[in-house]
Parts: structure tokens; C-alpha cells; sequence
């Protein structure tokens, strides 16, 4: 049926998936939300410590919700359920209750887990990020070269210079991305371990507090490390005999290494940036013969073709880059064209870590 309102030849079965679908998006903040409220209330943390699959009732309680609100947290872990946050165990026959338990993207929230994802996900949605889209459009129109991400234009800072003037916001971005570094560490010393052999000193470049750099040094017995970061972020941290701190600016200064590590770094910066970067990094590994290396862990935008849901949330990562840092998300072609502008002669990529990639690049 063609409803003549301008839509083409679409049959009605069409329409109303194309509304669906239009409704769907226009809803999928609520997923977003949804999960920062069970994060809020530390419901994965309540579960986990009930130690056994946990009723409804149980979960109120351990709330402190009012009772006569026990059906709105039923629809919220209906939602949470269907989106796979939380399974439902079988009801029992004695009193037919429903139970829930955690599942592996749960598990990844207990907020004492070191790899827990749950501060990141809730900085990511707390108002930062959720604020820099409602104003995307308006900063597409704006002098680009005035507000180089909607971050700037909001706050009239970079986020590196807000977190620097914000001890609190600085203390939380760098206890979220030491989360990620301890899941992603074990994932890199167990499978890609292979990358380090030969090595004998490695710079982490933008560390962060270390968590990287202290498994590096856990690993491989001979290895040192040194981690370079803003002044802000690494002052007063105590390293040991094998791994060093050291305030500074990659702008600036790389200090030369056998290897130079940059996890989570080119994203966050525009081309032209990365590029000062990797020349820095070449400089920096230079005459160490067949050992020198650049070893990045960032997205390679599609390398999961296969998984609708893994390329959706490599763009959702690439919007959320640009909006707060002027970074990017690149595909292979891109990377390409950086190392060759950078005046490297090669690269591989090693390993794909679930969305990200370890790449290495040849001098
Ligand atoms: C996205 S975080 C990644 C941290 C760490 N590599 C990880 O993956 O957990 C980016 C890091 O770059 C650091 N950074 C930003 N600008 C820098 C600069 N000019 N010199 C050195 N580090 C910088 C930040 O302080 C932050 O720790």
C-alpha cells in the first residue's frame, strides 16, 4: 500500500518497520540511562555480594526502595534482562519467585572488580558526554578552528585542561582508564606476550598511573618501564627498581626506549597531532636496531566486519572522540597513511583485542 505521503513505494510492512526503527533510536538513550541507573544503585555490586541467584523482594530490600516502587525496578531489570545485564533463573516451584544473576557484562561492573568498566561507563554518561551531543549540530556550524570539539565549546577548555584544573574529575578518568588497562594488560601479557621479546626498556607513553606499565614489568623480569605522563597525573606515584615515573609532555619529549607504547593515545588526537606523536616515538626507538619498535593498542574501525554490534560501537566511539577530544577512530587505510607520513617503513597488526587492535610499527 502506498500511503501517498511522499514515501515512495514502500509497502506498509516497510512503514512500519522504518517507524520502528525510527522509534528505536529515538529510545536507545534509555539503554544508556537504564544502565547508569543500575550502575547508580550498585545493583551487579548487590548481587554479586547476595552470592546466590537474588529475588526481586531481596533486591528491594537491599535497595532501600520503597516497596510500593518494587514494580518499577521489576521493569527496570526487565529491560537490563532483555539487554543481557542480568539473567533470570528458573522460577522456583515453592514460591515462584523470579531471581536474577550476573552475567559476564555485569560481572565487568562489581565496582571492586580491577577491571570493572562501571566508572567509565557512568563519566561517560555522566553530563560530559551526554552534553556534547546536544550540541553537535550547532558545533558543526561553528568556526571549527575556534572550538576544534564540542567539549571546547562547552567548557571553553581541552578535557586535558579541565581534568588538570578538576583534581576530582582527574582523579576519576585516571581510575577509570587503569581499569581498562588491567583487563586489557592480562589480555596482551596471555595472548600477544610474543611483542615484548627482545625488549629490554619500554615507554609508556600517556600511561596513566601505571596499571600497564606495572604488569609490563610483572611479565617479563628484565623489562623496564618508564611511564611518561602530565605532571598532574603522575606526581607522587612511587615506582619501584624496574618502573619509573615521569611527568612530562609527548609534545614535547619522548625519552628513548627499546619500544614505545601507546595505549588508547593516537585516538584522542587529530592526524596532524598523531603524526607528531609517531615522528616522536621513531626519534625516541631509533638506533636500536632490529628491537625498535612502536606498539599501539587503539580501534582499527571495521576489523570485525562480521559484528554488526562491534563496528556500531566502534563508530559510537569515534562520534564520542570527536565530540570531546578532536580524536578519531581510524580504519586500516588511515593508520596506513599515518605511519607512512610519520616516515615509518612498516607495520602489522598483530592482534585484534576485541574492538581494539595491537599494531606494531617498524621504524
Ligand atoms: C585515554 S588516556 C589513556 C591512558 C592509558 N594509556 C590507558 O590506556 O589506560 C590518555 C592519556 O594521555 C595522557 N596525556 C594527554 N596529553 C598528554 C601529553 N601532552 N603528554 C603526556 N601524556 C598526555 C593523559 O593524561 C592520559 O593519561
Amino acid at each position: 500500500m502506498n500511503l501517498g505521503n511522499g514515501d515512495g513505494d514502500a509497502t506498509t510492512s516497510e512503514l512500519l518497520r522504518a517507524q520502528a526503527h525510527i522509534w528505536n533510536h529515538t529510545f536507545s538513550f534509555i539503554n544508556s540511562m537504564c544502565l547508569k541507573c543500575a550502575i547508580e544503585l550498585g545493583i551487579p555490586d548487590l548481587i554479586h555480594h547476595h552470592g546466590q541467584p537474588m529475588t526481586l523482594l531481596e533486591l528491594v530490600s537491599a535497595l532501600h526502595i520503597q516497596p510500593t516502587k518494587a514494580h518499577c525496578i521489576h521493569r527496570l531489570m526487565r529491560i537490563l534482562v532483555h539487554s543481557g545485564f542480568f539473567e533470570l533463573r528458573d522460577l522456583e516451584e515453592a514460591d515462584r519467585q523470579t531471581r536474577y544473576v550476573l552475567t559476564c557484562a555485569s560481572r565487568l561492573l562489581v565496582k571492586h572488580n580491577p577491571s570493572s568498566v562501571a566508572l567509565f561507563a557512568l563519566i561517560t554518561l555522566e553530563a560530559f558526554s551526554m552534553d556534547q551531543f546536544q550540541h553537535l549540530s550547532e558545533w558543526l556550524k561553528d568556526d571549527e578552528d575556534f572550538h576544534p570539539s564540542t567539549f571546547e565549546m562547552a567548557y571553553g577548555v581541552t578535557a586535558w585542561e579541565f581534568a588538570r584544573r578538576n583534581p576530582e574529575v582527574n582523579r576519576l578518568f585516571n581510575k577509570a582508564m587503569a581499569s581498562d588497562s588491567s583487563l586489557i594488560a592480562k589480555v596482551v601479557v596471555d595472548t600477544c606476550g610474543g611483542v615484548f621479546e627482545g625488549l629490554s626498556s619500554v615507554v609508556d607513553v600517556g600511561g596513566g598511573t601505571g596499571t600497564m606499565g606495572k604488569a609490563i614489568t610483572e611479565a617479563f623480569l628484565y623489562m623496564e618501564c618508564t611511564v611518561l605522563d602530565q605532571p598532574h597525573v603522575v606526581d607522587g606515584l612511587v615506582g619501584s627498581e624496574r618502573l619509573k615515573f615521569v611527568g612530562g609532555d609527548m609534545f614535547v619529549e619522548i625519552p628513548p626506549a627499546d619500544a614505545i607504547f601507546l595505549k588508547w593515545i593516537l585516538h584522542d588526537w587529530s592526524d596532524e597531532k598523531c603524526i607528531d606523536i609517531l615522528k616522536r616515538s621513531k626519534e625516541a626507538v631509533s638506533g636500536r636496531g632490529k628491537v625498535g619498535k612502536v606498539i599501539v593498542i587503539d580501534m582499527v574501525v571495521g576489523n570485525q566486519t562480521g559484528d554488526h554490534r562491534f563496528t556500531e560501537t566502534q563508530l559510537f566511539f569515534d562520534l564520542e572522540v570527536m565530540v570531546t577530544f578532536n580524536g578519531k577512530e581510524r580504519d586500516e587505510k588511515e593508520w596506513e597513511m599515518l605511519f607512512v607520513d610519520a616516515g615509518f617503513s612498516g607495520y602489522k597488526i598483530v592482534s585484534h583485542l576485541g574492538l581494539r587492535s595491537l599494531i606494531e610499527i617498524y621504524p
